[in-house]
């Protein structure tokens, strides 16, 4: 697994890995962290939990890579990957998967109730895992995307009518689905705080925030 070292990318093995997830009663995964804030800040505030945050964009994860070595943070690992491409070592080591408002590919293979890939998500999970998910797209204000990609309008409807009933299918169980309010501020990443200051400031209605929460039954 490729992982960052302030500036510098490094590889590490299984046992290496191994050797961190053992010191930790709990390991999260942050899929398409970006510049790696979440992790960087429930790092600082969780010192039991190891956080592993991935993203194909090297140049994201360094914002907080220097960040991360300066402070001394031992339980927050910045790593370089994509759901096409999964660090292996990282199966069956998630108490907790998060993906905070997903682009590009990650967004199509979660949003579609037909992509394999979000399997390859579940393997990262241990029985009883959580997974969650927030969807921050809009299909009227991101014309092209969503037709570049073939995405859904996401909502509730589709959410609970095409999405639960997919995940349910692969093994994962809803625990809660609802829609974001204005005043929501406790998922502190870079995008949500860009989306929710938008939001605000122009009194954008088009755009609606989803968060949603499955456990892994088995
Ligand atoms: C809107 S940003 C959100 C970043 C961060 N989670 C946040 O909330 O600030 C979407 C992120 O998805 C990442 N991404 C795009 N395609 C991806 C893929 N195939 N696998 C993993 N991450 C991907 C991008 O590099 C980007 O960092």
């Amino acid at each position: 697994m490729i992982i960052l070292k302030g500036n510098k990318t490094i590889e590490i093995d299984r046992n290496t890995l191994s050797s961190y997830i053992d010191k930790y009663t709990n390991v999260v995964i942050d899929l398409g962290t970006g510049d790696g804030k979440y992790v960087l800040k429930n790092a600082q505030s969780n010192k039991n939990t190891l956080y592993i945050g991935i993203d194909p964009s090297e140049k994201q994860l360094k914002v907080s890579s220097r960040d991360i070595q300066r402070k001394k943070i031992n339980n927050a690992i910045l790593a370089v990957g994509s759901i096409e491409s999964l660090p292996p070592e990282l199966k069956n080591t998630a108490d907790k998967i998060v993906i905070n408002l997903p682009w590009g590919t990650l967004l199509e293979s979660i949003s579609k109730p037909i992509d394999g890939k979000i399997n390859k998500i579940i393997e990262l999970m241990k029985v009883g895992a959580v997974l969650e998910i927030i969807f921050g797209y809009s299909s009227f204000l991101e014309k092209n995307e969503t037709r570049r990609l073939g995405l859904n309008d996401m909502s509730l409807e589709y959410i609970n009518n095409i999405l639960i009933p997919r995940y349910k299918s692969l093994g994962l169980n809803i625990n809660r689905c609802e829609e974001f309010n204005n005043n929501e501020n406790s998922i502190n990443t870079t995008w949500m705080k860009k989306l929710l200051y938008l939001r605000n400031k122009h009194n954008i209605r088009e755009r609606n925030i989803y968060y949603l929460s499955f456990s892994k039954n088995n």
